[in-house]
């Protein structure tokens, strides 16, 4: 079996069947606006779950709408807009009444969409929100806020007007707050405009995702923030102990001992990112039964060829304190606050707050009361192979 760097689905997606049925249960309901959210680490399989989402539900005849803020480039509100358009129409068009012929907009492309527009049976408010949302796209129209609040209305009534249930994924939700309108960020706006068109919604259910869950928090969490009561919170943990064990099962098909094992749920903290990459080299070992010190080489080859591209991007998200910090937890192997100062050689109440801004981060979370640990422990062996 090959090993995927990509969002998996399907019979490739391990485990988050708990997941799958807590969400699913709810979004086919048709009369159900329920929505939710979902935190976790990158990596961890948020996309994956969500696509596997996508999919179930459009076997049950829902319509799905998924647009990922990470992949809106350029980063503009108004290719955000012009991206959900288009997947919007591209999402109903097997709904629509043979009439309205929507299904051909796609294939005419946008410039004959007004003109298409005034031969069909279209009432005249829905006809002006598609027109005036195609109108912005061709540049023909400047107001962005109209043309946000345009295509957020626009999805609810056309499940209204097919009378289909629909669901609308926003993957990496909390990064729309940096979009940009000309060179200015949009802030936190845009958010409340989504909050406020989401509570009028008839047929239509949210579902967002975040990687950090102190951006999440502000824009979902917590008792101030814009979702508050409006989405069900569903957090996404590493895979345990009996999942890893299905994944090499079914990726390996080799037999793992059971040292290899524990090194494997250990070196891999069980973010499925890192188990596919490790698969990927333990795939190419001679050796019939995977042990800790397959595991090891595997580490090693996979650290020296890519280590530097992945993690830089880890270091990148951290000022040069928080760095120090890690640096130290992983050079001297120290998981306490205390040791941490007293390893690194800085004062207490500065470790604790910089713990604290890397918990937020994801970086690291707590294993137990003053406990620390690393959520990426290949990110520990990456730093420790850099820094010792
Ligand atoms: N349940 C799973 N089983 C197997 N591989 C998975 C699973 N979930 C994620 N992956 C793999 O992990 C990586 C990250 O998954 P992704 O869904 O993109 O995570 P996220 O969106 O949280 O960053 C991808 O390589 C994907 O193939
Ligand atoms: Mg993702």
């Amino acid at each position: 079996m090959s090993f995927y760097l990509t969002p998996v689905t399907g019979e490739l997606l391990i485990n988050r069947e708990k997941e799958l049925d807590q969400i699913l249960s709810e979004l086919v309901k048709k009369n159900s606006r329920i929505g939710f959210s979902l935190t976790g680490v990158r990596r961890i399989g948020k996309t994956s779950i969500l696509k596997e989402v996508k999919k179930r539900l459009e076997k049950e005849g829902i319509v799905v709408i998924y647009i990922s803020i990470w992949n809106t480039t350029p980063d503009t509100l108004e290719t955000f807009i012009a991206n959900l358009f288009d997947y919007t129409i591209e999402a109903f068009k097997d709904k629509f009444p043979l009439k309205m012929k929507i299904s051909n907009l796609i294939k005419m492309g946008r410039d004959g969409i007004n003109d298409l527009l005034k031969h069909l049976n279209i009432s005249i408010d829905f006809g002006n929100e598609i027109a005036y949302t195609v109108s912005y796209v061709k540049g023909e129209e400047s107001d962005i806020s109209k043309a946000t609040s345009n295509i957020f209305n626009l999805i609810d009534r056309l499940a209204e007007k097919t009378k289909t249930k629909c669901v609308l994924i926003i993957d990496e939700f909390p990064s729309l707050i940096e979009l940009k309108i000309g060179k200015k960020m949009i802030g936190s706006s845009i958010i409340k405009t989504i909050r406020t068109i989401n509570e009028d919604y008839k047929k239509t259910a949210l579902v967002i995702s975040g990687s950090f869950m102190h951006t999440m928090q502000e824009v979902a969490l917590l008792s101030s923030a814009p979702f508050y009561k409006q989405l069900v919170n569903l957090e996404i943990d590493s895979l345990e102990e009996k999942a890893i064990q299905d994944f090499v099962k079914k990726y390996l098909k080799k037999k793992i001992s059971k040292n290899g094992l524990d090194t494997l749920i250990e070196k891999s903290s069980g973010i499925p990112y890192n188990l596919q990459m490790l698969g990927r080299e333990l795939n190419k070992l001679k050796e019939d039964i995977i042990d800790t010190s397959s595991i090891s080489k595997a580490i090693d080859e996979i650290l020296q060829r890519e280590g530097d591209i992945h993690f830089k991007d880890y270091l990148n998200m951290m000022q040069s304190t928080e760095i120090k910090v890690v640096k130290t937890m992983a050079v001297s192997d120290v998981i306490g606050p205390k040791e941490i100062a007293d390893a690194g050689n800085m004062k207490l109440n500065e470790v604790t707050a910089l713990l604290q801004t890397l918990l937020d981060k994801g970086i690291v979370s707590k294993k137990e009361r003053g406990q620390y640990q690393f959520t990426d422990n290949m990110f520990k062996t990456w730093l420790n192979r850099a820094y010792s």
